[in-house]
């Protein structure tokens, strides 16, 4: 595990408060979650596992599943189509697509061509971002940058997986913990003193790879006869590790760049954490001194859908009237990678 520099030393490279005439701002959220649930006691029937082992070690009681022959770009279409109809804006005046995934439709083409052309955004450029479960806010940050940069008006940041796709449902360490789901976040640009993305910061420690990986999924292990009999084509994990690793970087990343911000957490109305598990969240929260009353939580009705986590707990936040204009929130994922991240931003334009 390679260490962070210590505090005192910090780089701060990802800091910062738009300085420039232009702000990234997220204006609207769209989702897509297949009909299909799958509770803890469905899944007892597919492997040794129970409905109180499932909630009482991760908080989780149903996901959705998509049925077989969806591919990801049937949801984030839709995801993608509800985010634009809440922003009032057309598909062809989006100047790019960003999906964020590690169950895009293929390896290639990437996935964000096929959601440019069946929403009909013309103008778009559209390319894939692969960075697990940190992926959604990843994508962005890459998106602000190109609309701080002014080299974009409007990009389409689509975050979702179909975990049902990388899944072993004989694998009872790893089957109760995921989902299918994705989010869609508009990002446009707005005035540099107005709402919007203000600061972010993000890591990686690519030392500790092994520790949640899908080995036979590139070129490092083809998918051969031998591999996909030893199943190999499935994601594995080191849960205990990357448990703890998620409590201390979650709480870690977003202390730093609350810091580096000059913030606290009395400047958080909203906490929107990537939900991999509720013993993860609560002492996330809790190391940050936010109240679990500020924190989004969905992961007891859709579990860890990787990128789609955080566009879906930002609608459930809107839905239920925590997030509205103006709302100071605090995004922050983990993953495998190992990556983790944290941004800060007021929703809405
Ligand atoms: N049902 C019943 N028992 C299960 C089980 C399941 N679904 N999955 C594992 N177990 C068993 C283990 O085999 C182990 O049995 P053993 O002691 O006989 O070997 C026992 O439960 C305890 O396992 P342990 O690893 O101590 O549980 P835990 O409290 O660490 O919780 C996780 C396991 C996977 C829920 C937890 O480690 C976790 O959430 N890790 C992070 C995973 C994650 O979020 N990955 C994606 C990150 S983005």
């Amino acid at each position: 595990m390679t260490e962070l520099p210590a505090p005192g030393d910090h780089p701060k490279a990802g800091h910062r408060r738009t300085p420039g005439a232009r702000r990234a701002r997220c204006v609207a959220v769209g989702t897509a979650l297949p009909e299909r649930r799958l509770t803890n006691a469905d899944l007892a029937k597919l492997v040794d596992t129970s409905d109180e082992w499932i909630v009482t070690r991760t908080g989780i009681r149903e996901r959705r599943m998509a049925d077989p022959g969806t591919a990801l770009s049937d949801l984030a279409v839709v995801a993608a189509r509800e985010c634009l109809d809440r922003a009032g804006i057309q598909a062809d005046q989006l100047d790019g697509i960003i999906c964020a995934t590690i169950t895009g439709d293929h390896v290639m083409p990437a996935t964000a061509n096929i959601i440019q052309h069946r929403i009909g955004a013309r103008r778009a450029w559209g390319y894939d971002l692969l960075n697990a479960c940190n992926g959604f806010l990843a994508a962005l940050n890459t998106a602000a940058a190109f609309v701080e940069a002014g080299r974009a008006e409007r990009i389409l940041v689509v975050g979702g997986d179909l975990m049902s796709s990388l899944v072993d449902f004989r694998d009872r360490n790893t089957c109760v913990l995921f989902g299918d789901g994705c989010g869609a976040v508009l990002v446009e640009a707005g005035p540099g003193d107005g709402y919007g993305l203000i600061g972010f910061e993000m890591h990686s420690d690519g030392g500790s790879a092994a520790d949640l990986i899908v080995p036979c999924s590139g070129s490092a292990l083809p998918a051969t006869a031998d591999a996909l009999a030893r199943g190999e084509q499935f994601l594995k994990q080191n849960g205990k590790a990357v448990f703890q690793q998620a409590v201390r970087r979650m709480a870690e990343v977003s202390t730093s760049l609350l810091d580096g911000l000059g913030l606290t957490s009395a400047d958080i109305d909203l906490l929107v954490p990537h939900q991999a598990n509720l013993r993860i969240i609560q002492p996330t929260a809790e190391r940050l001194g936010v109240p679990m009353e500020k924190v989004v939580v969905n992961i007891d009705r859709v579990a860890n859908t990787t990128a789609g986590t955080i566009p879906l707990a930002l609608a459930d936040a809107e839905a239920s009237g925590r997030l509205h204009q103006g709302t100071r929130v605090l995004l922050v994922a983990f993953g495998g990678g190992l990556t983790w991240g944290a941004a800060y931003l007021t929703w809405g334009r």
